[in-house]
């Protein structure tokens, strides 16, 4: 097969545009190169894929087909989640782990995280004052970290508790600028100048981490809670085929990673929803009256399956998907998809952001309208903000519940808007690996929902 199109830069060049403006990038290649372009000059070449049908020969195909670097990207995560982490493991031990990891996450287990997430939404607007502008992204970071604290860790509200909170959101502000981006992308960058130093700062404030991380697993071990439904109670007591559970080392990677895979990225989503619903108002009144209908019921989770606010979460991972991209796969051996031929050792990139831009499948693609999600069924090669095939997202089901059940709680609770001076269009910024909305959003509470007293959640 013919080289595919595409551009010949080396990648110290096209870095900066990729880590700074990486949406401008991807969408001057797209227009120029077409669906399914190469990037550098490299032998094999790395490949950017946005073609549905290219896709789903990808997902579909066996996981022994691809693996993931040894180095790079990859590796520039192993500081903070350590090499046993799902998101770094392959082949056997990839599937081993998650395998063990997967349960708590889907079904029946799911439900008992419902009354967790709303009381802490709770708890975390007690503060909020009327007229008062608060951060946005402050906010939801708040709400998610408690989230996952309590439902990962099942942790009390004990010193552990606040001090892993106030250690976590430190050292992921400090990586959330687009600066520190560089961090992950050049792992060479990763040098400890002593504490002062931006690097030697996060290399303490993780040692910390590590220390309360292991204090956790050896209490849980000394003192089991079987019928606990928390994540760290349910991998303690998980076993792979060989009857063989999971080590202190593995566990503590395993809880790390979804303690920032299931934090940091939930906590970039929900801004962009409470942004979209006061930008919009046609989006933000059809909420508020959809949520008014329900009537009173002691199942949180009945908010769960409301359409419309669905579709608003939906259309929020389609306009500015999370993770633009999916996590890279490596072509093991050679691989023929949909009339491509990948030779062995191309770097494979699903570009979510730009299937999701496809005038094709979303007209108006740049417009935010959740009435999409209504009209039409979108195959999971169209529409995948959570990845797919062997390493799909282990937290959508919980990511997804979570997002509505956060948002019906504030807005239930409180009527927001954004103030005068900050209502301009948005677009996302870099943080890490992810894309964001800008840190300083705000957003004003006007008054409390009448009769608060009347909701199934107060
Ligand atoms: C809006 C929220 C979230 C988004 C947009 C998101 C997105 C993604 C994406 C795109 C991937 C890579 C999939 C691929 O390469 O095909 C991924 C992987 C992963 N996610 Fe999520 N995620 C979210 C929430 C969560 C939550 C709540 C958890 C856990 C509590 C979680 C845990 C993971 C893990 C462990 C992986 C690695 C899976 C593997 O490599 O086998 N994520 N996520």
């Amino acid at each position: 097969m013919p080289a595919l199109p595409g551009s010949k830069t080396p990648f110290w060049r096209r870095a900066p545009r990729l880590i700074l403006r990486p949406l401008d990038y991807f969408e001057d290649n797209y227009r120029r190169y077409g669906a399914v372009f190469q990037v550098g000059a490299g032998s094999p070449p790395s490949i950017y894929v946005a073609d549905p049908a290219v896709i789903q020969g990808i997902f579909q195909a066996d996981a022994a087909q691809f693996h993931i670097p040894a180095q790079g990207v990859g590796s520039g995560l192993t500081f903070l989640l350590g090499d046993q982490s799902l998101l770094l493991l392959d082949g056997e031990r990839h599937r081993r782990h998650r395998r063990l990891l997967m349960p708590p996450f889907h079904g029946d287990r799911l439900r008992a995280y419902g009354d967790l997430i709303c009381t802490l939404t709770q708890q975390a607007m007690a503060g909020w004052q009327p007229s008062t502008a608060f951060n946005v992204r402050g906010a939801m970071q708040d709400i998610t970290l408690r989230v996952i604290l309590k439902a990962v860790f099942g942790l009390g509200d004990g010193d552990r508790y606040n001090r892993l909170r106030h250690l976590l959101s430190t050292l992921l502000e400090g990586l959330g600028t687009p600066f520190s981006a560089f961090f992950i992308f050049f792992p060479g960058l990763q040098k400890d100048w002593g504490p002062l130093s931006p690097w030697g700062r996060f290399v303490r404030i993780k040692a910390e981490i590590d220390a309360l991380i292991y204090a956790e697993i050896g209490d849980r071990r000394q003192h089991p809670q079987p019928n606990s439904a928390d994540v760290l109670s349910l991998m303690i007591s998980a076993r792979d085929e060989q009857g063989e559970p999971l080590s202190d080392g593995e566990l503590h990677d395993e809880l790390m990673t979804l303690l920032v895979a299931g934090h940091e990225t939930t906590a970039s989503a929900l801004p962009w929803a409470l942004y979209w619903a006061h930008w919009l108002p046609a989006v933000g009144d059809r909420l508020h009256q959809e949520l008014d209908s329900v009537r009173p019921s002691p199942d949180p989770l009945s908010y769960a399956s409301l359409p419309y606010l669905t579709a608003v979460c939906q259309e929020t991972l389609r306009i500015y998907p999370v993770a633009p991209t999916t996590g890279i796969r490596i072509v093991s051996q050679p691989l023929t998809v949909a009339g491509y031929e990948f030779a062995a050792g191309s770097v494979l990139f699903l570009n979510i952001y730009l299937v999701h831009h496809r005038e094709d499948l979303y007209p108006d693609p740049d417009t935010f309208r959740p009435e999409r999600f209504l009209e039409r069924q979108y195959s999971p090669y169209e529409y995948f903000p959570f990845g797919g095939g062997h390493r799909s997202c282990i937290g959508s089901a919980f990511a997804l519940m979570e997002m509505k059940l956060v948002l019906a709680t504030i807005l239930r609770h409180w009527q927001l808007a954004l103030p005068e001076g900050d209502r301009r269009p948005l677009k996302p910024v870099r943080r890490g690996l992810t894309l964001a909305p800008p840190g300083n959003l705000r957003l004003v509470p006007l008054a409390r929902v009448a009769q608060p007293q009347a909701l199934p959640l107060g």
